[in-house]
């Protein structure tokens, strides 16, 4: 099975792949809500040190694996523990993601329903209802939700089969770039329009009486979602990662563009939220229902200007959710080409096929199959929560323990610091092992059991 993998071409290739895999859906919808739905400034305070102090570490884990193996999930776990149970490990990292990757599909071909929307006929509903109702029956007719989930997934598939330098890294290093720049185009609009001023200070004012336990929980939980820790998705990006290239450096630079882009994203939707004068906690509904009727809004008084930034708008989100899923997808192809021998070519085709039907049952379930429930849940609903809420911190908390109990410490040095050649890394070494070993996985078991109760 001696096979020559291919590589990334360099630090500004591994950051921008890694940054792709974490910019998506979590950071233009998810992020925005939750500080919309847990208090503004105080919530984005304590979300910056949950990355810095949480998710980084678990981040590095992860990417010290793969780095240090050069192999997939499986493989990865092959090597480091040979004829143990972590192949379990390995194995459930090789699940989690395509399960995430077919339902994420799924809302991935929404938005490319709504970017085509945008550009044929436009938004024009005159309240918040007529949207609603127009979204509720979009994602639940059958057959459009269904092509648009297809089209979303051979997309992802064109570019995985088409390699990792050539086509992941090529995607990623055009999308990226072009992901920063309609980001801040579209914050620049929502900032100028009348009445924004109040979002603004939303997100600047923190008020530290909303600093409640279930807000640091819930934060920690969205540093976890957004920089895509817990499913193998790190590990096998950073298998392609050089070795010679510095992980550390790598994975602040990617923290930084995630973090970045999130609080671009908050200023780019709350103030317009503001200013269409809707409430702030509108939830998980707020890219398909509060934004369309956003657009529909301000179309009244510059009708053009809406129009583009509507279409700006929903092509960010179909290029975040790409650069995201096909991270996901390469898992999966990674482990079929190097443990199973099988050709790129034919490892992209059968992951299609299975994310595809997985992914076909969740856009159905929300019509026809609507009345099929997996514990009170529709089955879109079942993948999410076992995936967001369970697969993805039990995968965090067993690579976080497997680095700093199992492994050894000095092979984790070496990796971590360049062999001991990088002075400020061999400098922080000390605090990363730390907050590896004792703050790291009680503070995984505190998101599970809120996740568990909530
Ligand atoms: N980080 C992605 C986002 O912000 C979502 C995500 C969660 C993800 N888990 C993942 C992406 C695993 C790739 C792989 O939208």
């Amino acid at each position: 099975m001696e096979r020559r993998r291919e590589l990334f071409g360099g630090r500004s290739a591994a950051i921008f792949a890694l940054a792709g895999s974490a910019i998506g859906l979590g950071n233009i919808w998810r992020f925005p809500y939750m500080v919309g739905q847990t208090g503004g400034a105080a919530f984005i305070i304590i979300y910056l040190v949950c990355c810095l102090l949480l998710s980084l570490p678990i981040f590095l884990a992860e990417a010290i694996i793969g780095h240090r193996t050069q192999a997939g999930t499986f493989g990865a776990m092959e090597q480091l523990a040979p004829g143990t149970k972590w192949k379990w490990l390995g194995l459930l990292t090789v699940v989690s993601p395509l399960i995430i990757l077919s339902y994420y599909s799924v809302v991935g071909g929404w938005s490319i329903g709504y970017l085509w929307q945008s550009v044929t006929a436009g938004f024009h509903a005159s309240d918040i209802g007529t949207v609603s109702s127009a979204y509720e029956r979009f994602i639940s007719a059958p057959w459009r939700p269904l092509f648009f989930h297809t089209l979303f997934l051979l997309g992802c598939a064109a570019i995985v089969s088409a390699g990792v330098k050539s086509g992941i890294e090529k995607f990623n290093k055009i999308s990226m770039p072009l992901l920063f720049v309609l980001i801040v185009l579209i914050m620049c609009y929502s900032i100028a329009l009348p009445g924004a001023s109040e979002g603004v200070a939303y997100l600047v004012k923190p008020d530290f009486s909303k600093i409640t336990p279930s807000a640091v929980a819930a934060a920690m939980g969205q540093s976890f979602f957004s920089l895509s820790l817990g499913v193998g998705t790190i590990l096998t990006y950073s298998s392609y990662i050089r070795r010679d290239e510095n992980i550390f450096v790598t994975g602040l630079g990617t923290v930084a563009f995630d973090l970045m882009f999130a609080l671009i994203a908050g200023f780019a939707i709350m103030p317009a939220v503001f200013a269409a004068g809707i409430k702030p906690g509108a939830g998980p509904g707020l890219i398909f229902e509060t934004l369309p009727y956003i657009f529909a809004k301000m179309g009244a008084a510059a009708p053009w200007l809406s129009a583009g930034v509507a279409v700006l708008f929903f092509v960010t989100i179909v290029f975040a959710a790409f650069t995201s899923a096909i991270s996901m997808f390469e898992v999966g192809v990674a482990y079929l080409v190097e443990q199973r021998g099988l050709s790129r070519r034919r490892a992209t085709v059968l992951i299609f096929i299975g994310t595809w039907l997985l992914g076909a049952v969740c856009s159905l379930s929300f019509g026809p199959l609507s009345g099929v429930k997996i514990f009170g849940q529709t089955i879109f609903g079942f993948c999410d929560m076992l995936t967001s809420n369970f697969l993805m911190t039990f995968g965090g908390l067993l690579f976080v323990l497997f680095v700093g109990w199992k492994m050894d410490k000095s092979a984790v040095r070496d990796e971590f610091t360049c062999g001991g050649t990088a002075r400020f890394n061999c400098a922080v070494f000390d605090a990363f092992w730390f907050l590896l070993r004792y703050v790291a996985p009680p503070a995984i078991v505190i998101i599970f059991l809120t996740n568990f109760l909530a």
